[in-house]
């Protein structure tokens, strides 16, 4: 099952406090971004990158991207502002409607081939799917002094990749654009049109980098990983 992979790196990193994005921190050997590359790369079954980045890092990436030398081809989109308009830019350059979309953060490079390969299989048969992961924390809701213990049974904490069949993302990315709608991801967006999307449980590990202690963790992470290799 052959998809696209759409790779956001187009943010500031700002909670990560580095002061700079923090696609480019180096975690063990390499950047952070060519790291979630990797994981593409490495996957038989996604056809083409496009990396969508800043407009004044579209040089230092291609350069990045040059020296890694990807067996994959690498297509270099400027971003937006927020999130889904760097999502909505990386979509306008794909052309075939019928083919499988995979939306992915930049900042989560320990996504795993095997839910790769599951998110695929299920993306093909239903149209949208997300990895996620059942919620570990109680949740509560609170409206003013009235709390809610949510059913944590029903929770599940929503990752990426999120995959789409391009002509369904594509019309929910347009319909919330021209209703003015953010969301924070882009299940949601077409959650909101009445589409079912399906969830593919997926692992933990594939947690986002967004602030200090999670790079810590996943710099342990990446020398385990290592020394399980034996490098
Ligand atoms: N992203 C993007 N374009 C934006 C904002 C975010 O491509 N305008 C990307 C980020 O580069 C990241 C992913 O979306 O890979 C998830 O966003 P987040 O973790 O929030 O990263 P940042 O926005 O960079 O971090 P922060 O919110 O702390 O500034
Ligand atoms: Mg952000």
């Amino acid at each position: 099952v052959n998809y696209t992979a759409i790779v956001l790196a187009a943010g500031q990193g700002k909670r990560m406090k580095a002061g700079k994005n923090k696609q480019f921190l180096m975690l063990g050997e390499q950047p952070l971004i060519l790291h979630t590359l990797d994981v593409f790369d490495s996957d038989p079954w996604c056809e083409a990158i496009i990396l969508v980045t800043n407009k004044e890092e579209t040089e230092s990436m291609d350069s990045l991207i040059s020296t890694a030398s990807l067996d994959t081809h690498v297509t270099i989109v400027q971003g937006g502002k927020e999130r889904q308009d760097s999502v909505f830019e990386g979509l306008k350059v794909l052309r075939d409607e019928k083919s499988l979309v995979f939306i992915h953060d930049g900042a989560r490079p320990f996504v795993e081939q095997e839910h790769l390969h599951s998110l695929a299989e299920v993306t093909a048969d239903k149209g949208a799917a997300l990895l996620a992961v059942p919620v570990t924390d109680t949740i509560k809701r609170r409206d003013g002094h009235q709390l809610e213990t949510l059913d944590r049974s029903r929770l599940w904490a929503a990752q990426t990749p999120q995959a789409f069949r391009l002509s369904l993302i594509r019309r929910a990315h347009l319909e919330a654009s021209a209703q003015g709608y953010g969301g924070t991801d882009d299940a949601s967006l077409v959650e909101r049109l009445g589409e079912a999307v399906e969830v593919v449980e997926g692992s933990y590990n594939n947690f986002k980098l967004t602030t200090p202690e999670d790079f810590d963790k996943a710099l342990a992470y990446v020398n385990q990983r290592n020394e399980l290799k034996g490098d």
